[in-house]
């Protein structure tokens, strides 16, 4: 799974990125709320207080003997004011003010009703027919700081809030999608040749119709190939039994014909049934190395296999066979030992068959699970060579053949899970043919 497109970390990042966005806003909403609220509380506080205290100072100044003398409240007991207040009369003189009122705040005209300055808010009112005056002021800063902390304590759940909601996304992704990810390793289980339904079980219902339509074709994909095998397998073997007996007939035939024409009619007869007896053999084969099953479960030495058909190929070789075995004679491979066979036969059949005259063929075997078929002879142009593992695809006319030893060679290695490597010139020389099957994976 690529990073950038995981839909955990995807969905991880943008629901919270959501979450964050969201409670911000609720913030923001919730502050400016918060501040109306307050001032209308504190507003609400500062014409209380005025109202209050001015009938006490009226009272105070009036029972006063040098009226003009301002007076400073002496606090009862040191302590910080946030509510300062000033008395004065109608010319702007002060009569009383609160122990640590700045007159700077309060301006010069006394007034009625609320003004805010930058720094304050300052409430006013009048009594005694406008003789008297009261300015009570409170610092901004006061409301602001109450406000502050209000967002404050709003914005501390989101240090809890991120971490949660990257986390619970995490897990609840990663827990909704464990069964898309059994079913994503079922099929990456799967062979290349597997076409067996994939098993899908408590799949979410968005994913299920994928999982069904996959079953449905692989089903279809299977039945298709089976169909095209078991046709191209029971054709070739249907083919066989009338081939036999018509080449025997015509072999009948030509020991009875006198030399002549139509004896060499008869040759050429026998020559095309027994290319038409090796197409069907080499579309039989074809059909095995389709059909899969081309790896058994118990390991078994190869070394044996080779021998045996090296063997029966040098009876009609024209040149000589020079098998190299790995040291200690065994090689345990999972790869059936039919088709092994069948490779083997096509491979060194070739090398027999397009090799230069005279010029051994060399057939390797190296313990590691790699076959090497070498021989000698003109260089195959490296563009025809992709070609040649295509079904019918030669690039000799001189010599008669199918075009299907490859092929057949070519799906086994596909079919077994190991490569193969066509090369001409040879590696290491300048001149003929080189096969090389990998089949390492299969070798215990
Ligand atoms: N050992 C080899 N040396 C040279 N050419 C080869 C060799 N093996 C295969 N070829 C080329 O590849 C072609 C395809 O081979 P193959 O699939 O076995 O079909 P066929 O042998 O029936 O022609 C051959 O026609 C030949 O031109
Ligand atoms: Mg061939």
């Amino acid at each position: 799974m690529r990073s950038e497109h995981s839909l955990q970390r995807r969905l991880g990042l943008g629901l919270t990125l959501g979450v964050t966005l969201l409670w911000l806003v609720a913030v923001a909403v919730s502050g400016l709320v918060v501040r109306y609220e307050l001032n209308k509380v504190f507003d609400s506080a500062l014409e209380e207080t005025a109202q209050r205290i001015l009938p006490l100072a009226v009272v105070e100044v009036i029972n006063r003997d040098a009226a003009t003398t301002p007076q400073r409240i002496l606090p009862l007991a040191a302590h910080d004011e946030h509510l300062t207040y000033l008395v004065q009369d109608a010319a702007g003189n002060t009569l009383l003010h609160s122990h640590s009122a700045d007159r700077q705040v309060f301006g010069t005209q006394p007034h009625t009703g609320f003004v805010s300055t930058p720094t304050h808010r300052i409430y006013g009112a009048a009594a005694v027919r406008e003789t008297f005056w009261i300015q009570v002021a409170e610092p901004l800063a006061h409301r602001r700081k109450a406000a502050l902390e209000v967002i404050g304590a709003l914005l501390w759940p989101l240090t809890l809030l991120i971490p949660l909601s990257l986390a619970g996304t995490w897990w609840l992704v990663r827990n909704s999608l464990r069964r898309v990810r059994d079913y994503r390793n079922a099929i990456t289980a799967k062979g290349a040749g597997d076409l067996s339904a994939v098993r899908a079980e408590h799949l979410p219902t968005e994913i299920e119709p994928i999982a069904v339509a996959v079953n449905q074709l692989l089903e279809l994909l299977r039945r298709t190939l089976e169909a095209e095998q078991s046709f191209t397998a029971n054709s070739a073997h249907e083919l066989r039994t009338p081939l036999a007996t018509a080449l025997a007939q015509v072999q009948r035939l030509e020991q009875e014909l006198p030399t002549g024409p139509q004896l060499d009619k008869a040759r050429q007869i026998e020559a095309t049934l027994r290319s038409l007896s090796r197409l069907s053999e080499s579309l039989m084969q074809l059909a095995k190395a389709e059909g899969g099953r081309l790896l058994s479960d118990q390991p078994q030495d190869l070394v044996p296999v080779l021998v045996l058909v090296v063997d029966e190929l040098r009876r009609n070789a024209r040149v000589p066979i020079q098998l190299d075995l790995p040291e200690g004679g065994i090689l345990s491979s999972t790869l059936d030992p039919d088709a092994f066979a069948i490779l083997l036969r096509n491979l060194i059949d070739n090398a027999l068959k397009y090799g230069a005259a005279e010029q051994p063929v060399s057939v390797r075997l190296a313990p590691e699970g790699i076959l090497r078929v070498i021989n000698a002879g003109p260089v195959v142009p490296t563009e025809a060579l992709p070609r040649l593992r295509s079904r019918f695809v030669r690039a000799t006319s001189d010599v008669p053949g199918s075009g299907l030893g490859l092929a057949i060679v070519d799906r086994i290695a596909a079919g077994a899970g190991a490569t193969l490597q066509i090369c001409s010139p040879a590696s290491g020389r300048t001149d003929g043919f080189e096969v090389v099957f990998d089949f390492h994976n299969t070798v215990i």
